[in-house]
């Protein structure tokens, strides 16, 4: 539980103060401060993490001194990570209760809304298959701070938005035999029914019917049927509406360009950009945004069997365009350029976003942390950044020029799936914008940060939830005009 309380008189537990480096100029009265600065234990730096025990009034007290660098400097991001540093203390301290004094420097909503998403996605950690959890205490967390009831829906949001990301992840940790297409299909109808958005589903037949037949074609090897998702949020009748498709492979072998066993490991996670795009959906019309969003979701298994599709088929897309299969672990380019043709021209979408693990190169070209980005659309492409901004995913624009078409063309068929080695990320985002036309478009690559190699800060080893709350805020930005 997370509660707002004006003062707290008689705190149990731990007392965690967040504080600047400027701190140390203002406080010097303070003995404590001045003995902790003297003895160079605690700096009040970004990251810089102080802890201490003593006895007063005969009772153990325990403080947690968290620093958040130059005050002017503040972000989200710091709050998020210095919270989450505190609730992983608490629970290793074995204590129940945790009480963050905040001063009047952090009386705004968007400060607020950041602890409360730090707070809840600290406490994930995808454990519900182990017999021997790591043992959690932390039962109640306080904020002491001026006019606290005034924060109160700035915190519901953010622990709205925390438990949708975990969501998220959860989706993207579980194996590729619990979360199947029709698995992603069932979650979003409870999604939709709990927050306020219609979920439609077709099947086989119904997407032969709409002639996706490049993602029939990725999904043709599996025994687990592939689904078509589609999720309405009407929440401005006559507005424009926003168009999102996630990439849905809930398990990618490959194919018949098998991966080998290590590139193979953590690909139950290849629905990721599902999950943010479900999860997202959720939060936006539970919060009840001022915009029209329609999701699409071609959800399918890249498996291995005598009915798997083959490297050097040639496919006609539901657009028209005829595809060459270079590669059969290329699958996710040719799902999305399937759902991205039908969002724009059965549901007439005015603006689309992308989002998918889509390529290894991604990782090797920005790490793990920043999702790099393809679009066609400058202005578009700004209110992502500022959203980013906001939700401390961040994004990095690559370059879209046309010569890059070049290394998708065939000989054989309008496109190639693969381009080869060079710019994968940028060749694979082209591919799916093949379809887009003029309407305003971002295809967002998040191989790397969608997955986290260990526990660090707000994260824990595995799904990182990328996207939820990133695509949410674009949602706010652009119904904020
Ligand atoms: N799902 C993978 C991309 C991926 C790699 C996601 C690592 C997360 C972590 C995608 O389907 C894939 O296999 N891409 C290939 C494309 C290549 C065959 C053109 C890749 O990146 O190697
Ligand atoms: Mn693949
Ligand atoms: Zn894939």
């Amino acid at each position: 539980m997370i509660q707002l309380k004006n003062t707290v008189d008689n705190p149990k537990g731990i007392c965690a103060y967040l504080l600047f480096e400027e701190d140390y100029e203002e406080k010097q009265q303070s003995s404590l401060f001045t003995e902790l600065k003297n003895k160079d234990v605690f700096s009040g730096k970004k990251d810089s993490f102080y802890t201490t025990s003593f006895i007063e009034d005969h009772e153990l007290k325990t403080i947690c001194l968290l620093g958040l660098g130059k005050r002017k400097e503040l972000t989200e991001e710091a709050l998020r990570m210095a919270v989450a540093k505190a609730t992983k203390q608490a629970n290793k301290l074995k204590e129940r209760e945790l009480t963050f004094f905040l001063d009047q420097v952090f009386m705004k909503d968007k400060w607020i809304r950041a602890i409360g998403e730090g707070l809840t996605l600290a406490q994930y950690a995808f454990d519900k298959y182990l017999s021997d959890k790591k043992e959690k205490t932390l039962d109640n967390i306080v904020l002491a701070i001026p006019a606290a009831p005034s924060f109160k829906d700035a915190l519901d949001e953010g622990i709205f938005l925390g438990a949708m990301t975990i969501e998220a992840r959860e989706l993207t940790n579980e194996p590729g035999d619990v979360v199947t297409p029709v698995y992603l299909a069932n979650k979003a109808k409870e999604l939709g029914k709990g927050a306020g958005f219609s979920t439609t589903v077709y099947d086989k037949k119904a997407i032969e019917k709409l002639k996706m037949n490049a993602f029939l074609a990725v999904a043709s090897g599996s025994s687990f049927e592939p689904v078509l998702i589609v999720m309405e949020y009407t929440g401005n009748t006559d507005g424009e509406t926003l168009g999102l498709v996630g990439k849905g492979i809930t398990f990618d072998t490959g194919g018949l360009s098998l991966k080998p066993a290590n590139s193979m490991s953590t690909m139950q996670g290849d629905m990721g950009g599902a999950a943010s795009v479900l999860t997202a959906m959720g939060a936006i019309a539970e919060q009840k945004l001022p915009i029209n969003v329609t999701a699409v979701i071609a959800a399918c298994d890249n498996a291995v069997s005598g009915k798997s599709y083959r490297p050097n088929d040639i496919l006609t897309s539901r657009s028209g365009k005829t595809i060459f299969v270079a590669n059969t672990d290329a699958e996710g380019r040719l799902t999305l350029i399937d759902a991205v043709d039908y969002i724009l021209t059965e549901k007439k979408v005015d603006y689309i976003v992308d989002i998918a693990t889509l390529t290894g190169a991604a990782e090797i070209a920005l790490g793990q942390k920043i999702a790099p980005t393809v679009t066609n659309d400058e202005a578009f492409y700004k209110k992502l950044k500022k959203a980013s901004k906001v939700t401390g995913e961040r994004t990095w624009e690559l370059p879209h020029d046309e010569d890059y078409l070049e290394l998708i063309k065939s000989p054989y068929a309008d496109l190639t799936n693969s381009g080869g080695r060079f710019a994968g990320t940028i060749t694979a985002g082209l591919f799916v914008g093949a379809v887009v036309g003029e309407t305003p478009w971002i295809h967002i690559d998040i191989a790397g940060p969608s997955w986290a190699e260990k526990d660090t800060g707000y994260f824990s080893k595995g799904a990182t939830g990328f996207g939820t709350r990133l695509l949410y805020q674009l949602a706010k930005e652009m119904s904020n005009g």
